[in-house]
């Protein structure tokens, strides 16, 4: 399907132009549909049909987001480079999403850079009011990598005056890929998939037609759920050069599989290896695998290390494995040891985020009896139909 991550950010950037829009390959998920009713709240018109959304922004009549629908989903912090950008002004809430960083998820990246393109920033109690006369061009280091505050930056950027230059920036293929849409439309970005960015501000974009990549997230998950269930699957309209750190891995557990430039076939692995893994920023090992990964070294002989570096609260979710039989020894909050192999047990859990409840499914697909997931409102926010497209590959998955 189309990557959640690259329709998030390709929604909002229909707001740094007065033309319309049309999007192609959009995941049917709830965030969304969430994006959606953001813009439809600022007066601009969407159309959904099937997978194709076409967005008139000529009727925007605001520019504070609505926080009841903000508040809801991380990506909303994306509405706010467009609209700064396009209208120099622009009210938010803390954005919400999955709780998997201590403290909330933080947007300081995002506020320190708006601030540099000489934005001035008004703290409420419920909101933030970004306003500038004119926004001008800067030279950015990121303190810390971040996929989304690069994005933003990049965003605002393109209709700023000057050349700005975004260093230490994330270097996700989604990125590449807005990058290349703003571009078609007489943005002047390069370097984009590189740490380090070039924007020269231009006085309008153009809109256009925008097909959303793949989500490389979704494959490794069902890369990894074939492994793990020991099934042969292949998957078409996939990327696999977006996973290549977990299919290296994949030849070093004896994982086998066959790959083209947009399919992957997993063959059935027969003994697993262990491997010890580090999450990193692209081109590394993705946090957004760690959990399927997690469940995966719970059917390989001997230890793996689990260490995740980019979300400090992401490894809770392992507490319900043990329920489920796993042997897991919580190091520190960043460090999990996995003994493995280990027979799971169908239990009754409630999914914790995203990414840990399609951990959780494919838990439950290889555990014996039957498991009951709760709160799967947070898989349906990522993966479409999953419980229709698991049945198509022969799962007993039923969704109440
Ligand atoms: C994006 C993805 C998410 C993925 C993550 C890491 C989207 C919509 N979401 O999230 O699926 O798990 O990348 O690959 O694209 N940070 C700060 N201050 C900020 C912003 C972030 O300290 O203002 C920190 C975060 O707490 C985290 C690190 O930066 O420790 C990386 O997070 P970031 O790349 O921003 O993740 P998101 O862009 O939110």
């Amino acid at each position: 399907m189309g990557a959640k991550n690259s329709a998030l950010k390709i929604i909002p950037a229909a707001l740094l132009s007065g033309d319309n829009m049309v999007i192609k390959n959009t995941p049917y998920i709830k965030d969304i549909d969430k994006a959606l009713s953001l813009l439809e709240d600022l007066g601009v018109k969407t159309e959904k049909n099937r997978r194709t959304i076409k967005i008139n922004p000529k009727t925007i009549n605001k520019t504070d987001l609505n926080a009841k629908i903000a508040n809801k989903f991380r990506a909303s912090i994306m509405f706010v480079g467009p609209l700064l950008a396009r209208f120099k002004e622009v009210s938010f809430p803390h954005p919400g999403g999955c709780v998997i960083g201590a403290g909330g998820r933080p947007i300081d990246l995002f506020l320190d850079g708006f601030k540099h393109f000489g934005a001035e920033i008004i703290k409420n109690e419920n909101n933030y009011k970004l306003k500038a006369t004119k926004l001008k061009a800067c030279d950015y280091f990121f303190t810390v990598v971040s996929v989304t505050a690069t994005e933003a930056l990049m965003m605002t950027a393109v209709l700023a005056n000057g050349v700005t230059t975004l260093r230490n920036s994330a270097m996700e293929p989604e990125i590449k890929a807005l990058a290349d849409y703003l571009n078609s439309q007489g943005a002047k970005i390069k370097g984009a998939g590189t740490s380090t960015i070039k924007i020269e501000g231009v006085k309008k974009i153009k809109a256009g037609t925008f097909k959303i990549i793949p989500d490389r997230i979704e494959t490794g998950s069902f890369a990894i759920m074939a492994a793990a269930t020991r099934s042969k699957i292949r998957i078409t309209r996939c990327k696999p050069d977006h996973i290549r750190a977990l299919l290296e891995i994949f030849k070093k557990i004896n994982i086998p599989f066959r790959e083209g430039v947009d399919w992957l076939e997993i063959n059935k692995p027969k003994k697993l290896r262990s491997y010890n893994i580090k999450t990193h920023e692209f081109p590394g090992f993705p946090t957004d695998l760690q959990s399927p990964f997690t469940v995966l070294m719970t059917q390989a002989e001997g230890s793996s290390l689990i260490h995740e570096t980019i979300y400090d609260r992401r490894l809770l979710y392992v507490d319900m494995l043990s329920q489920m039989g796993a042997d897991i020894t919580m190091c520190d909050p960043h460090r999990v040891v996995v003994n493995g192999p280990t027979r799971l047990y169908g239990k009754n859990l409630t999914s914790p985020d995203l990414r840990a409840g399609i951990a959780l499914v494919i838990a439950a697909l290889i555990a014996q009896g039957k498991t009951k997931i709760d709160n799967i409102y947070q898989i349906n926010r990522g993966y479409e139909n999953i419980d229709a497209r698991l049945r198509g590959l022969g799962a007993k998955i039923k969704k109440l």
